[in-house]
């Protein structure tokens, strides 16, 4: 059976993780989680004092990038791969309000971008790859065979994330999230290098009013036909 790539991008928290590692299990191929790497970096950054609330030095983070190693570990309890940043397991730190607040302001820097895409390009060059992102099907794999951009109203997108931390224990309200989502979409879709677009070839799905396991069948099924189209 040919492998092919599947690129599945779209504004944060529409649930494009959820349906990826689904996707990625059903067809046994490797999930990537490229927004983990962003908040891994962001992580570094705010550990090591580049950013906070207050200011936000770049030089010194691009500086510093050379000592950046991310790694995605398999947890075979888990059933999908946590991150690592230098040797640590970062898998929840990196998943906190605080770092969402600060990674889009660390993905707009190029050099960040240019590693980070080297290294996604570098784990999809054998095919069998769902990564989700912003620029998976745009910049990361052009060529992907089959890209999704997946949307849905930033109230409902909001809702769902601000249920996910109450979850986790968080101790967070839903304005503050509603205005995390909407901020996030802004810079993600003006900034310079690489914004959030569509793919000319992809696929937009509206998943306002599906359920988890509708999507999954809807986005298995195109990708089972893009599969035996290419076979
Ligand atoms: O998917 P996520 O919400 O975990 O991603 C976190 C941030 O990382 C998101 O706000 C924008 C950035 N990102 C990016 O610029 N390019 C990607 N391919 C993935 C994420």
């Amino acid at each position: 059976m040919q492998k092919i790539t599947i690129a599945i991008d779209g504004f944060s928290s529409t649930g494009k993780s959820t349906v990826a590692k689904q996707l990625a299990k059903a067809l046994g191929y490797v999930y990537v989680d490229s927004g983990a790497m962003y908040r891994a970096v962001t992580l570094f950054a705010m550990q090591n004092g580049f950013i906070d609330e207050k200011h936000f030095d770049s030089n010194k983070l691009i500086a510093n990038l050379n000592t950046v190693e991310i790694l995605f570990k398999f947890n075979n309890k888990l059933g999908f791969a946590e991150v690592f940043l230098n040797d640590k397991n970062v898998e929840n730190e990196i998943r906190t309000l605080e770092v969402s607040q600060f990674v889009s302001q660390v993905s707009e820097i190029s050099e960040v971008r240019r590693m980070l895409v080297k290294q996604q390009q570098q784990m999809g060059i054998n095919k069998g790859v769902v990564m989700d992102g912003r620029d998976i099907g745009t910049v990361v794999f052009p060529e992907a065979e089959l890209k999704i951009f997946m949307t849905a109203s930033a109230e409902t997108r909001a809702k769902r994330r601000f249920q996910e931390l109450l979850e986790k224990g968080a101790n967070v309200g839903y304005d503050e999230v509603l205005e995390n989502v909407t901020s996030r979409d802004k810079i993600d879709t003006t900034r310079e290098d690489s914004p959030l677009t569509k793919a000319n070839d992809a696929i937009e799905i509206d998943n306002s009013y599906l359920s988890i396991e509708e999507q999954y069948k809807m986005l298995l099924e195109l990708a089972e036909e893009t599969i035996s189209n290419k076979a």
